[in-house]
């Protein structure tokens, strides 16, 4: 598409046309010229952590393999066999030697290495002539930050902590709350599918505009009979009408490769000193310092374009099926060394509000779904992201806003443009 008919951009002017969200070619084209030409998060170190330790994911809509080598070395391979295009394992983790084509039998090492066509020498197989190739595709860029797992089909991507910019100091706040600084995904992940776009997750995890009015049943359920997750809260406090009250001191930030970020710094960080993981606090407040502790505490939450973010202590991935089909996989992830009862305190926070039986991923996913549903008519053909637009000023190349502000929201479509559009905008 040309820009121009998909957004509308000046000083008091970002809207954003629905056909981004519904047309079926805009859709394809994203395949090629977004998922196949950015980086992509494919899982966490933690996942695989053995040698012959392999999980599947997707680059838009390519099925690939992630698997840990007997060197250790991650490999990112496309998830189809080289004979006739079997999708070789459909297994969401596992451990393995090798892989084994389920159709003819062609065995694959973990790393990918075509090891045997199966009947190679009978009579009438294969050739000496036989050109055997050398096995799976591998995706040319494979690169990790702090245990995130990135791959890229496109051999020129710029580096990963280029590409990650400012967008890692999310990531690093939500980590460096570990003592060791890393995090384990241990515990099942949970997935839903939702009628709408990919892109409308990849929006709402950093939005923070919709939690008082989405969520406004759990806010006031929890507002009338407590709340018993402690410090582990989703939400920890009054009801909406009370908390319209409260003021945030942080941002929000719209960065150049299409990450959104919100940072907040805690308002009362020493309230973490007292009570039941005082001790681990204070370490954590010891390593890294008064004014870090308050943001360390914080509630931060980042989108990765094109497909991944963090929120509360869970990593989300998004993957697009099709205009209107997305599967979201929510994550809960544990502080490598912190006390057990905190890791097992967030885990209940979390299964409260995002878990199957929460009120926050149902929520959000109906709202995903009623967006959707509203683009399919042609009377409304322009949405709004204009909030706090004319408060947002340019540091370092990146878009800081105020915390009302929908900056995030903008990152990904000027990211979005960038890529997709004909004119380089
Ligand atoms: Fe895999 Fe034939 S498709 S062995
Ligand atoms: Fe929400």
């Amino acid at each position: 598409p040309r820009s121009a008919q998909i957004l509308q951009r000046d000083e008091r002017t970002f809207r954003v046309h629905t056909s981004a969200y519904t047309d079926e070619r805009v859709f394809r084209e994203e395949m090629d010229k977004v998922f196949a030409k950015t980086w992509v998060y494919v899982g966490h170190a933690s996942e695989i952590p053995k040698a012959g330790d392999f999980k599947t994911s997707h680059i838009g809509l390519q099925p690939v393999v992630v698997s840990r080598g007997e060197d250790d070395t991650i490999h990112v391979f496309v998830n189809r066999c080289v004979h006739r295009g079997a999708v070789l394992t459909r297994d969401a983790r596992g451990n393995a030697t090798e892989f084994n084509c389920p159709y003819h039998g062609w065995v694959y090492g973990i790393d990918g290495r075509l090891i045997a066509v199966s009947e190679r020498r009978e009579p009438g197989g294969y050739s000496e002539n036989f050109r055997q190739p050398e096995g799976l595709f591998r995706l040319p860029r494979v690169a990790t930050y702090r245990g995130f797992i990135f791959a890229s089909f496109n051999a020129d991507a710029p580096g990963l902590e280029a590409f990650l910019g400012r967008a890692r100091s999310v990531i690093d706040r939500k980590l460096n709350l570990a003592p060791g600084g890393e995090i384990v995904l241990r515990s099942r992940p949970f997935v839903v599918r939702y009628q709408g776009n990919w892109k409308f997750q990849a929006e709402n995890i950093v939005d923070a505009y919709h939690f008082l009015h989405t969520h406004k049943g759990f806010v006031n359920l929890q507002a009338r009979f407590g709340d018993t997750t402690g410090d582990f809260g989703v939400h920890k406090g009054g009801s909406v009408k009370e908390m319209r009250k409260l003021r945030f001191q942080g941002a929000t930030w719209s960065c150049a490769h299409g990450h959104g970020m919100l940072e907040n710094p805690s308002s009362h960080p020493e309230t973490y000193l007292e009570g039941e993981f005082s001790s681990f606090y204070e370490g954590i407040r010891r390593t890294h310092g008064d004014e870090e502790f308050a943001w360390l505490v914080g509630k931060g939450a980042v989108s990765i374009f094109p497909n991944v973010g963090m929120i509360h202590q869970q990593i989300r991935t998004w993957r697009p099926i099709a205009p209107d089909v997305t599967e979201v996989t929510i994550y809960p992830y544990e502080l490598k060394d912190a006390p057990d009862a905190y890791n097992e305190g967030m885990l209940r926070s979390q299964e409260r509000f995002y878990g199957p039986a929460g009120h926050g991923a149902a929520d959000d996913v109906d709202i995903f779904s009623r967006n959707q549903q509203g683009l399919l008519g042609s009377a409304v053909d322009w949405l709004i992201l204009e909030r706090g637009l004319d408060t947002d000023e340019l540091v370092d190349g990146d878009w800081r806003g105020l915390p009302a502000s929908e900056a995030p929201q903008r990152a990904l479509w000027r990211a979005w443009a960038r890529l997709m559009c004909e004119e380089q905008t």
